[in-house]
């Protein structure tokens, strides 16, 4: 295979998209006041898809300017809403909106505008969660309600460039999904013939194509529950599935 060697703005090679969930702050005590901080609604959604996952935490990259990385260094909550391939038109009427009154110069530049209702944007449904303030949204099959664990400055070798980007560290505590998602006989997993994630790829939406390959996943070959030793205690009633094999060690040992 012929390689060479570039240099692309942007290094999305393809993650799932998530909705941001977070609560907005309480509006001004004015009611006469008609400016757009008057007119946001009570919570805000912000679409990325720099998201990573260990455990049940998950690492955020967000521009430090959003209205959603604003409310989450204020409030420490969110919900992490996962919308499924079906759902482009709903993120795509998000896209290039922000919660944020006034717009930055680099997001006035690449045609932002300020959106104070999101949900009513997208014609979305707030539903309340159990733990956290934000609501979950109620067409996106997954929601994840998250606490913030910590605050990590990105790009801080690069003088130009620090401070522009935070990554959140988001503690997961409350886990819901579709029940269609859920994988036959078994509590805890989820059933990834089922699940059709939206896939964000250098700013074009995708799904994923197909079913799997041909062969099987070789890491698939892991029981799934050995995972959960990095999950231990962070995810409140979760009991666990039987495993079967693997490398955990015995109780006691
Ligand atoms: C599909 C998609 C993926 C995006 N990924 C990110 C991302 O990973 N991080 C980020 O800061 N912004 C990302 N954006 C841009 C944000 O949506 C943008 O910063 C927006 O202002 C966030 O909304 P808010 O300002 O109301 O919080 C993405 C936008 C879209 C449509």
């Amino acid at each position: 295979m012929p390689h060479i060697p570039i240099s692309p703005a942007i290094l999305y090679w393809g993650t799932p998209v998530v909705l941001v969930t977070t609560t907005n702050p309480a509006p001004e005590p004015n009611p006469s006041s008609t400016s757009p901080t008057q007119r946001a609604a009570p919570a805000n959604i912000g679409p990325i898809s720099s998201a990573w996952w260990l455990g049940h935490c998950c690492m955020l990259g967000l521009d430090a300017s959003s209205a959603t990385t604003q409310n989450l260094l204020c409030s420490r909550q969110c919900v992490l809403n996962l919308p499924s391939d079906d759902m482009a038109p709903v993120v795509n009427a998000l896209a290039r909106t922000t919660g944020t009154p006034s717009l930055p110069p680099h997001k006035l530049a690449m045609g932002y505008r300020y959106e104070g209702d999101k949900f009513r944007a997208a014609g979305l449904t707030p539903l309340p969660s159990s733990l956290v303030a934000p609501p979950r949204i109620a067409q996106c099959p997954v929601a994840m309600e998250c606490e913030v664990a910590k605050v990590h400055t990105f790009m801080e070798h690069d003088a130009e460039r620090a401070g522009f980007v935070v990554a959140v560290e988001c503690k997961v505590v409350k886990i819901w999904i579709d029940e269609r998602l859920k994988m036959e006989g078994y509590r805890n997993r989820v059933d990834p013939d089922l699940w059709r994630p939206l896939i964000m790829s250098f700013q074009e939406l995708y799904g994923l194509s197909g079913r799997r390959k041909d062969r099987e996943s070789v890491l698939g070959a892991v029981e799934e529950e050995n995972y959960r030793i990095l999950a231990a205690g962070s995810s409140g009633e979760a009991e666990g599935d039987t495993i079967r094999s693997g490398f955990l060690p015995e109780e006691g040992q």
